[in-house]
């Protein structure tokens, strides 16, 4: 079988095919991109195609992270080439690739912090066939809540109920940015990127809290999969916890992603359920199973 890196060039086609498989996933030219070529951890040899008569029939994506954990990420087969061996060539391949670069297990799609879904979605059921029949298990189950934004989101009067009590909210500046990722160094170190993602937004997709000028809590959106609805993460430092600033900040991103021509937000891999049901009447609306093996 003809396994090669995937290359920029590529994009279209794995788009193509991406699209007509993930039915449940809102897939996008840039959520490809990002998930293969704004990896953190991206490496070509770790991104590879099958091809059939030169052309691209299927893909799989994955990286090995600092604790030498080994991820799959994303993979894909076009729909008429399915059943041919194509995914299990592939998995085997970087399975391999995996080992020999020092990787002690594999883990499927909940690779922190730039991950296309929390799990495999088991309504995506040859996926879960191929990882069972490869020797995986099922390590973990994680959800997505799914918010609707017709509803009220002012944050108004809340906001002045905080400005009593000393604390500013806004959008986040430049200015602001040590303090946050002072903060999230501290208590989420995992989050930063979908963060610097945030800030590096037009208009930036984070909104803070701030004591004087120190960042207490922030919400973020479009930090990940962006493009699509896509909310958090959240965190609201310990000592300020209980002061309903996290609702705050949640309904202004809620409203920013309104703005954007959104009718509803995702709310990925909770977390807090009942918080995001007390709130914005978010529902649970997705489940993704976890699969492990160690190589
Ligand atoms: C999952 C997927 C990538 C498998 O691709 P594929 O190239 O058809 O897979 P393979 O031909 O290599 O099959 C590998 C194994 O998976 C299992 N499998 C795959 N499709 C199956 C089916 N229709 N029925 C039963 N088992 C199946 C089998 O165990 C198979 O091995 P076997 O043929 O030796 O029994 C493909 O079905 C797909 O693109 N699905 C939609 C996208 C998706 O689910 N992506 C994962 C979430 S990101």
């Amino acid at each position: 079988m003809d396994l090669k890196p995937i290359s920029y060039e590529d994009l279209p086609a794995l788009t193509e095919i991406a699209r007509e498989s993930l039915i449940y996933d809102k897939i996008t030219a840039s959520i490809v991109r990002e998930k293969i070529f704004e990896e953190p951890y991206y490496r070509p040899d770790f991104a590879l195609k099958a091809l059939h008569d030169g052309h691209i029939v299927s893909f799989m994506v994955g990286h090995v992270d600092d604790e030498k954990t080994a991820w799959i990420k994303v993979f894909a087969t076009h729909p008429q080439f399915r059943r041919q061996g194509y995914a299990k060539a592939l998995l085997k391949e970087l399975e391999e690739r995996f080992r020999s670069d020092g990787a002690k297990k594999i883990r499927t799609m909940d690779c922190v912090p730039n991950y296309l879904s929390a799990g495999i979605d088991p309504r995506y059921t040859e996926a879960v066939v191929l990882f069972e029949r490869s020797g995986y298990t099922k390590v973990d189950d994680r959800v997505d809540m799914l918010c609707p934004l017709d509803q009220d989101l002012s944050t108004e009067q809340e906001e002045d109920r905080l400005a009593r009590m000393g604390l500013t909210v806004r959008r986040i500046t430049e200015t602001d940015r040590d303090s946050l990722f002072d903060m999230v160094a501290k208590h989420w170190p995992g989050w930063r990127y979908e963060c610097e993602n945030g800030i590096k937004n037009n208009p930036p997709s984070v909104h803070i809290a701030l004591d004087g000028d120190r960042v207490v809590a922030f919400a973020v959106y479009d930090g990940n999969n962006k493009g699509i609805g896509w909310f958090g993460p959240m965190g609201t430092d310990p000592e300020y916890r209980g002061r309903k600033i996290g609702e705050v900040l949640l309904k202004r991103c809620l409203a920013d992603i309104r703005s954007l021509g959104h009718t509803e937000a995702i709310i990925p891999w909770v977390g807090p359920i009942s918080f995001y049901l007390n709130t914005v009447n978010a529902h649970v609306y997705r489940v993704f199973w976890v699969f492990e093996k160690n190589l």
